[in-house]
């Protein structure tokens, strides 16, 4: 067994009571929907098992992965709660998906055949949610077949319809036009399958953005991610969600040396010394998901100020140029997504500088990087609601 280095020289900290807040905010805007987090891709890379256990301590008890690896990593961590693989899957997997206790994504006739004959009879009626396709383009059930799918005779014995679901594809934008399309589509096809006698428990539309923006979209569940991480990405016209970024990502000052003018920083000479320049050298690089679009345009926090970075970034080091800090030295703390002093940096000014979205920053950031937890305090527990 390794055990990490006592001082990284780069690492992440977390703050679970600011995921508290962020699913309290969740809680406020969809007061009677039950709350399924969004836990994949390593909880968007702030570290999949300590935020599903956290969550559970606040009340949550429904998770969603991508894939049937990251929910049976949760489930051999000890994880019990039902835990929903909303991407594709395929029939090789259902075996694996299935003695995992794991709730799959159906999205086509084929599909519910193969998922019900590989259900062995002691694990039947196994809960399934059905996801239908109201303008995602990708994963989904057309309405029209809807009713023919619902009525299969695997709906009668061995699966379960637990849940019928969609996914938003616009509703972060101002234009509110496709959002309302879909879930109108949605609705008209949960009213058909009522009408014909179809009952189910788990309803389901709502992402972040459509906890925000669309009470329409709120149905039993609500599967917010990125909100529960501090973060949207809806207009500056609109106003910002009470959310705050959970996540802080530092480095320390590994080297420090002067520059003449007309020097150049790093791979290919893409900085030139206007003057003569300190430069700090940071152990961190685009194999720890500090992004090689960052090169040139990037800042980091030092000494409470805004530093740029100057030329490529590496593979496992950036240089930030550091003239104007006073009294910087090795060691000294630099912040790439936080908040030093009264500066702050967020992963939506760094996916602004990489021209992509936060989710990328935050789902980046790599392995090698070490995750440390803020402990959840007992007063947020206490405000969550009894499951
Ligand atoms: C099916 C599904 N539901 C919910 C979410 C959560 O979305 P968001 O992070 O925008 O809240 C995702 C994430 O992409 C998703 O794929």
């Amino acid at each position: 067994m390794y055990t990490p280095s006592q001082f990284p020289p780069t690492s992440v900290s977390v703050d679970l009571n600011a995921l508290g807040h962020n699913l309290a905010h969740v809680r406020r805007l969809a007061p009677r929907s039950e709350v399924l987090a969004v836990v994949k891709a390593n909880a968007y890379g702030h570290g999949a098992l300590e935020l599903t256990r956290t969550l559970q301590q606040l009340a949550v008890h429904r998770f969603g992965v991508a894939t049937v690896d990251e929910g049976i990593v949760l489930r051999q961590a000890g994880i019990h709660d039902p835990i929903l693989v909303m991407g594709p899957t395929v029939p090789a997997q259902f075996p694996d998906l299935i003695a995992h206790r794991l709730t799959p994504v159906l999205y086509r006739s084929d599909m519910v055949q193969a998922f019900a004959a590989a259900v062995p009879p002691k694990a039947a009626p196994y809960s399934v949610h059905v996801k239908i396709e109201t303008g995602m383009g990708r994963l989904g059930v057309h309405p029209p077949e809807m009713p023919d799918l619902a009525a299969m005779p695997a709906f009668r014995a061995t699966l379960r319809l637990e849940g019928l679901m969609t996914h938003l594809a616009d509703a972060d934008n101002t234009k509110t036009t496709h959002t309302e399309t879909q879930l109108t589509e949605f609705q008209q096809t949960l009213d058909t399958l009522r009408q014909g006698g179809l009952s189910c428990p788990l309803i389901h539309a709502a992402n972040s953005a459509g906890i925000i923006q669309y009470p329409a979209s709120l149905y039993t569940l609500v599967r917010p991610g990125i909100m529960l991480y501090g973060y949207h990405t809806l207009s500056n016209e609109t106003p910002a969600p009470e959310l705050r970024p959970i996540l802080t990502w530092k480095a320390t000052i590994a080297h420090l040396h002067n520059i003449q003018a007309g020097d150049s920083v790093s791979y290919n000479r893409t900085f030139i010394a206007a003057r003569r320049s300190k430069i700090a050298v940071l152990p961190v690089g685009y194999a720890d998901g500090y992004n090689r679009l960052l090169s040139n345009r990037g800042m980091v926090l030092i000494g409470g100020r805004r530093v740029p970075v100057v030329g490529r970034v590496c593979m496992d080091m950036t240089m930030v140029d550091v003239t104007d800090v006073p009294g910087v030295h090795i060691g000294q703390e630099a912040i790439l997504i936080g908040q030093q002093g009264q500066e702050r940096l967020t992963a939506a000014d760094l996916a602004a500088w990489q021209q992509t979205i936060p989710y990328e920053v935050l789902c980046a950031i790599g392995q090698r990087v070490p995750r440390h937890y803020l402990p959840l305090r007992s007063d947020n527990e206490k405000s969550s609601p009894k499951p």
